[in-house]
């Protein structure tokens, strides 16, 4: 799988370094606001940085899942965010941070948000992303707590796919154009 990477962005220690600080930030934030924390992550892709993230958040804490999807297959966002079947985890009442792979559109953040504002009555709603992409968003939405900024190339690893493939690879990086399909490059 490495083979398929045209250049890794970062590496699993560089990975694991800045989640140590993102796991300070945010005990820090939380236990200065009081009340419980429910953790929401994103998934698919937000999982492995989910699993990685709350061991170093120093706190009680709930984890809950939400499956949501703006891509379909390819390596440009679909336009449209959907949930599903999915009902939402009971957060009334508590500090939600939603966890996320990366920050793209931004229409599956505010899409996100905004049912859980609008259904969930919780007491406050941040966002956690790994990545950010660098760029005019299709959607006015920010995460609070950001891992890296990167441009706007579409990365793979730790959690990201390429038609749901690579998100075992420990590292991050960009793929060869050989192992797009033509009508994705
Ligand atoms: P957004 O709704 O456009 O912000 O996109 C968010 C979702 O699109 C993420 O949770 C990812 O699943 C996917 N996505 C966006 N950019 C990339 C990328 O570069 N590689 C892999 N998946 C991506
Ligand atoms: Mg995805």
């Amino acid at each position: 799988m490495h083979a398929d990477l045209e250049q890794v962005l970062y590496h699993e220690s560089t990975i694991f370094a800045r989640l140590d600080e993102l796991g300070r930030e945010i005990t820090r934030h939380y236990r200065d606001a009081g009340g419980e924390l429910a953790v929401l992550a994103i998934l698919d892709g937000g999982l492995i940085f989910t699993a990685d993230l709350i061991r170093r958040v120093n706190m009680p804490l709930q984890l809950q899942t939400l499956s949501v999807s703006s891509y379909h297959g390819g390596t440009a966002s679909s336009g449209t965010v959907g949930f599903p079947g999915v009902a939402l985890p009971d957060v009334s009442g508590k500090h939600v941070l939603l966890l996320d792979d990366i920050l793209d559109s931004g229409r599956t953040l505010a899409a996100v948000k905004r049912r859980l504002v609008e259904e969930g009555m919780p007491a406050s709603v941040r966002a956690c992303v790994l990545l950010e992409k660098r760029k005019r968003r299709a959607v006015d939405v920010q995460a609070e707590h950001v891992g890296f900024e990167i441009g706007d190339d579409f990365v793979v690893g730790y959690g990201l796919d390429y038609r749901g493939r690579y998100r075992n690879l420990p590292v991050i990086g960009t793929l060869r154009q050989e192992c797009i399909h033509p009508g994705d490059r």
